[in-house]
């Protein structure tokens, strides 16, 4: 068993788990791992063009490991990934997934395998939230009661309230809420292994930022094996274990950690995609679960104004955090704002433009430190409750040491180097001397 989990999804029970084969991965915690996928010389000719579209491509996706085709528009990344679910038939090549090799397989008995979620969400619009999610599980003859529990798991699993969205019609969703669904569809039988298509193409940045930090959460919990399409290189960094930078008819320029490719980009090619600015995007590599998130003094809505009068006015602090009903952030509040209240909170105090949550990246944190003029922002959880604050002092702190940790590395690198072709440059000249 040579397989281990990806770097970000280290955890000593996963290398267990990816020995079994897709149908009986299963860890005791009721969830299906990953699997491991292998394309073996995938090539795909469309009818009527002379050059492939993907050519013969060999690549290893490991157990658990999240794993971004990136590359330019039209380079065959739909198409490679389409092969591995066969919705696109492959001309020539072979598919393995687990140890099975799924190249001949009936391929709707392997889609029910595969969670598949692609860009504009693909729900049916005549099916409630609930009906899109339970698809695959009543297909594959899952009891009605299990069914319905598991439609619940998965909607709380991507962050919607069952009570409120069971029942609606994906066309009285936002955006960002039809690619949940989307996310929680694709998961609901189990499968291990899970392709995504530009899933978080269509949203605005603030979604799509959190749209990634969710996904990096589940799979945190999931460890399933994740191939993910995207051409936003900074959205491969962000969620990549290790990301294959593809070339025309999908050829692989390079095939590393995030890390190895800002470090260290293998060619001009790869250069140009990673763009300016690798510095700066190191800080897409750090999570604010990684930094230090502090305590903030809060009060909520329901708090009477009184003590919230007396909390900013009597205590060490002069600003609060208030949280709404659900504990979630709301307003900040300063001493100033009170004084001004006239015995209601209803004007007073500035309200909450952006949080981030723990898997957000100090990049997302520092956006929205930048933008506020307070200098910090609040960390929420899963379904947005408050869990603390993290502020510039914070962040700073935190990049310098990871640019000093980086600098160190670096130096340490160079000096092995140096020693390696010392040693070589001292035995050369002996070696000579003895022949
Ligand atoms: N059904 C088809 N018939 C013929 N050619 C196709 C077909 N689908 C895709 N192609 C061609 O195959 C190549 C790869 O297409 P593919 O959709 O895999 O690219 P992509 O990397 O996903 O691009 P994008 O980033 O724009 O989604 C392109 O040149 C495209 O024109
Ligand atoms: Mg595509």
């Amino acid at each position: 068993m040579s397989e281990t989990a990806g770097p970000n999804t280290a955890d000593p029970n996963t290398a267990a788990a990816t020995a079994e084969p897709p149908a009986a991965a299963d860890d005791g915690s009721g969830s299906t791992r990953g699997a491991t996928i292998q394309l073996d010389g995938l090539t795909k000719r469309y009818p009527g063009s002379p050059n492939p579209a993907v050519d013969n491509v060999t690549m290893e996706i490991k157990a658990g490991e999240t794993v971004v085709l990136v590359g330019p528009s039209g380079c065959g990344k739909s198409t490679t990934l389409k092969m591995i679910n066969r919705l696109i038939e492959p001309s020539s090549g072979r598919i393995r997934i687990g140890d099975e090799d799924v190249t001949d397989m009936d391929p709707v008995k392997l889609r029910r395998q595969i969670g598949y979620a692609i860009q504009s969400s693909g729900l049916f619009p005549h099916m409630t939230v609930a009906e899109n999610i339970a698809l695959v599980p009543k297909m594959v003859g899952w009891s009605k009661s299990k069914v319905k529990d598991r439609v619940e798991e998965m909607l709380d699993l991507v962050g919607l309230d069952p009570r409120e969205f069971h029942d609606r019609y994906p066309r009285r969703l936002s955006g960002g809420q039809q690619q949940r669904v989307g996310v929680a569809r694709a998961l609901a039988a189990d499968p291990p292994v899970l392709l995504m298509d530009e899933p978080f193409g269509a949203v605005d940045p603030i979604t799509r930022d959190h749209l990634q930090d969710e996904l990096i959460r589940l799979q945190h919990e999931l460890h399933k094996t994740i191939v993910f399409v995207t051409h936003d290189f900074d959205e491969a960094i962000k969620l990549g274990d290790r990301i294959a930078v593809l070339r025309e008819r999908s050829q692989i320029a390079q095939f590393d950690t995030p890390e190895a490719i800002l470090t260290n980009p293998a060619d001009d090619f790869v250069s140009g995609f990673v763009g300016a600015g690798a510095a700066l995007k190191r800080l897409n590599l750090t999570r604010v679960r990684e930094v230090e998130i502090a305590e903030f003094p809060t009060v909520t809505v329901e708090d009477p104004l009184q003590s919230i009068f007396n909390k900013l006015s009597s205590g060490p602090h002069n600003e609060l955090l208030m949280l709404d009903r659900k504990n979630r952030p709301y307003k900040w509040l300063r001493r100033g704002d009170l004084s001004r209240a006239k015995g209601s909170l209803a004007n007073a105090g500035q309200l909450v433009h952006d949080t981030v949550t723990r898997d957000a990246t100090l990049h997302d944190a520092l956006e929205a430190v930048l933008t506020d003029s307070g200098g910090r922002v609040a960390v929420t959880g899963r379904r947005g409750e408050y869990i603390g604050v993290v502020d510039m002092q914070t962040l700073m702190t935190s990049v310098q040491e990871m640019l000093e940790a980086d600098r160190l590395t670096a130096f340490e690198h160079q000096h092995e180097l140096a020693e390696r072709h010392g040693v070589r440059g001292g035995q050369e000249p002996r070696s000579g001397a003895g022949a």
